[in-house]
């Protein structure tokens, strides 16, 4: 694309507000207008308000942000807003202190874990599958956030908490998932007012607390040795031989929560859309699903001889990935022809990097075969980052990939599940994109 020409001051995108700037169409049709920014440039500049914000489209750009030139940016405001709830979470901290956590947590997500933690996330997908019925109308988005909340929960505490504890979590868990994106996107005033959801989310806070606060009690209490990754968290020590505190392990499972439940849960969700929308794929899926299972659950050990399962996930992947992920210059810091002031909030969308022509042949469409090693399906450097990339990158990538595979071999194995004509699904840009009104009806395949 033609570079702009030099500029310090670079003129903000068009559609501005007075006093608003581009809060409208980021609250409205956030993903129509992240998407839409390529068109303008490399670095795009935007008003959250009062506040500019400069969307990186070019992905050698991204990559400089994210890996070679990552000492030049901390964490951005979205994570200033986590903060109030995920305190000193892997996720919301920089430098020396998140490498650090990012050692201790480590061993929570060890590839030998993973393959430990595939049965509990079977489990999870079998008892969500368990009560469905033929032609049962399913809310596959509520449905697959419950299934992937059970499956971290499951992960985390392998003793179940009492139920009444299980559901004040997850409904806590729920609001706190709900406020956090429009808390970025409102202005900090807002957050203080006596509203009843912000009575609610302040509550949910306090809930969720509590529960894991009471979880890890349990779990110091000598006796019975579990296994967990809250059992991982409480045995890791630094190089110095210190442990995590009891805050900063409530910090991390807080942060694991809302880091891998909507997130996974939303990309089961619009793979049985993708699938029950493309009849090929679904046909092809199937027929992986029969021959190498067989009707039987699938293992962790299945999970290589599943390369068409693992490409309708990584297609997902790519056409319904996170939308939005900040950073903040800790200088000024020149990206391409521009140089963003100290502290500019830095902002890239593997959402939009994902569905960019320049990048991805016929992007809108569901093409699982544009991952066969030989079609070179990838985009450049910088393009597929789902998971994000450099010293933040999702840790839990291969936990996420695992349990997705394996929802969706037990789903599709049982049920074929058919769209809704008559339903419209909505794309919502939430912590992640995810399917709203998404229903679909559940066909047993071999009634
Ligand atoms: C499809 C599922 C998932 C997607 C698309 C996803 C995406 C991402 C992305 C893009 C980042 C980087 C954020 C940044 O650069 O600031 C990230 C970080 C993170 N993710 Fe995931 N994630 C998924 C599942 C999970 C799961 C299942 C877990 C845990 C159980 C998890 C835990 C984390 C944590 C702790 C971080 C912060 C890492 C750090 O800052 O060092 N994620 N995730």
């Amino acid at each position: 694309m033609p570079r702009r020409a030099e500029s310090p001051v670079l003129p903000p995108a068009p559609g501005a507000l007075p006093g608003l700037g581009h809060v409208l169409p980021l609250l409205r049709a956030p993903l129509p207008f992240i998407t839409s920014l390529s068109s303008l440039g490399d670095v795009v500049k935007v008003r959250i308000a009062h506040m500019p914000a400069y969307v990186v489209t070019d992905p050698e750009l991204v990559r400089r942000v994210l890996v070679s030139s990552d000492h030049d940016f901390t964490q951005g405001r979205v994570y200033e807003k986590l903060a109030q709830f995920l305190g000193e979470g892997v996720g919301t901290t920089s430098g020396r202190k998140h490498r650090r956590l990012r050692r201790l947590i480590q061993p929570a997500f060890h590839r030998d874990r993973i393959a430990e933690y595939a049965d509990t996330m079977r489990a999870a997908a079998e008892s969500t599958i368990a009560d469905w019925r033929p032609g049962q109308e399913i809310s596959v988005d509520s449905a697959m956030n419950d299934m992937a909340l059970t499956a971290v929960t499951a992960c985390l505490f392998a003793t179940e908490m009492t139920p009444q504890a299980a559901a004040e979590f997850r409904e806590s868990i729920l609001t706190l998932f709900h406020g956090a994106v429009l808390r970025t996107l409102l202005p900090t005033a807002w957050e203080k007012l006596p509203t009843p959801g912000n009575r609610r989310y302040r509550r949910a806070i306090t809930v969720a607390n509590r529960v894991i606060d009471e979880t890890i009690t349990t779990y110091r209490a000598p006796g019975q040795r579990r296994n967990d990754m809250l059992t991982l968290l409480l045995d890791s020590r630094d190089d110095d031989g210190d442990a995590l505190t009891d805050q900063q392990i409530r910090d991390q499972v807080i942060t694991f929560l809302f880091a891998g439940v909507e997130t996974t849960g939303a990309t089961v969700a619009w793979a049985l859309h993708e699938v029950g929308r493309h009849p090929e794929a679904e046909k092809r899926l199937h027929e992986e699903l029969d021959t190498v299972l067989g009707g039987r659950p699938p293992t962790w050990q299945d999970l290589c001889a599943l390369p068409y399962t693992s490409r309708v996930v990584t297609e997902t992947l790519r056409l319904h990935a996170p939308w939005l992920i900040l950073r903040r210059t800790l200088h000024p810091v020149r990206l391409g022809d521009v140089t963003l002031p100290e502290g500019a909030e830095v902002v890239y969308s593997p959402y939009a990097l994902q569905r960019d022509p320049r990048h991805f042949a016929d992007p809108e469409l569901f093409d699982p075969d544009r991952w066969l090693p030989e079609r070179d399906g990838a985009g450049p450097r910088g393009a597929f980052v789902p998971f994000g990339a450099g010293v933040h990158k999702c840790i839990g990538d291969a936990f996420a990939l695992t349990e997705i595979t394996i929802a969706l071999a037990v789903i599709c194995s049982r049920w074929r599940m058919r769209a809704r004509t008559d339903v419209p699904v909505r794309e919502v840009a939430a912590a992640t994109t995810h399917p709203k009104g998404l229903t679909m009806t559940a066909e047993p395949r071999f009634p």
